[in-house]
């Protein structure tokens, strides 16, 4: 087994199957996985609880501040579960209420300061995979490998249809539809860290992939990226 450790950032689109990859890597690498997104909406979480006006700077910087974002492991699920000031709030971020209102709250500068150091403290011992909208351009610039995912919007529409039909039986494909192209057009479009491929970002479309087919093909370019495998050997991970 390879001893070097690498950051492996992964950017794309919502919905495009990043957390999923993301989380299959780290197991089969034994990386740690952190959810990005999770954090800004467990941020979002604490906003709409507590009612903060984020249109206001200083109330944001006061909210901020008595937030605690933690990743705990969870034994019975073998993921880790975001806490946010001791609670688990996993079972509550994916709420459509969270969804219509994370782009907003993420495309706030105190916001993304905040979740962005917290992040790159996580990677500095490396041997993390992290997915999200600004990890290889702007928490890890220097990670050696980063993957920017992309996918058939409507491919997209229906993976997380299907994901949101389970909790919630009365979503729509169109409100579902509706959701993703906004929050896609504000990521894309904010002023902060906005989303788009690094000029170093490996591009992996998966609308025609399974995924084994996928982390096969990942596992390939982190093999390319840590000690060379001799020629004939088989990787080790
Ligand atoms: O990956 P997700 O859908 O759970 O992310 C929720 C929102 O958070 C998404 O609309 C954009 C934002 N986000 C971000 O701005 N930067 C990140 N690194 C991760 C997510």
């Amino acid at each position: 087994m390879s001893t070097q450790k690498i950051i492996v950032a992964i950017d794309g689109y919502s919905s495009c199957g990043k957390s999923t990859l993301a989380k299959e890597l780290a197991t089969k690498l034994k990386y740690s996985y952190i959810d990005s997104g999770a954090m800004y909406r467990a941020i979002t979480l604490y906003f709409l609880r507590n009612h903060v006006d984020f249109s206001d700077h200083s109330k944001v910087l006061d909210a901020i501040a008595n937030i605690n974002i933690s990743f705990v492991y969870n034994e019975q699920t073998q993921n880790s579960d975001i806490h946010l000031n001791d609670e688990n709030v996993a079972p509550y971020i994916r709420d459509m209420i969270i969804s219509e209102k994370v782009s907003e709250v993420a495309a706030i500068r105190e916001v993304r300061s905040f979740a962005v150091a917290q992040q790159k403290r996580m990677g500095r011992k490396k041997g993390i995979v992290m997915d999200g909208r600004d990890i290889g351009t702007a928490v890890f610039p220097d990670a050696e490998l980063k993957i920017f995912m992309t996918a058939d919007p409507e491919v997209r529409v229906m993976r997380r249809f299907k994901e949101m039909y389970e909790t919630n039986p009365h979503i729509t494909i169109d409100e579902v539809r509706h959701n993703l192209e906004l929050r896609d057009y504000i990521d894309s479009t904010r002023e902060e860290s906005p989303l788009h491929r690094a000029d170093d970002a490996i591009l992996l479309d998966n609308s025609g992939l399974t995924k084994e087919e996928q982390l096969k093909i990942v596992l390939n370019w982190v093999t390319e990226k840590i000690t060379p495998t001799p020629k004939g050997a088989t990787p080790q991970y």
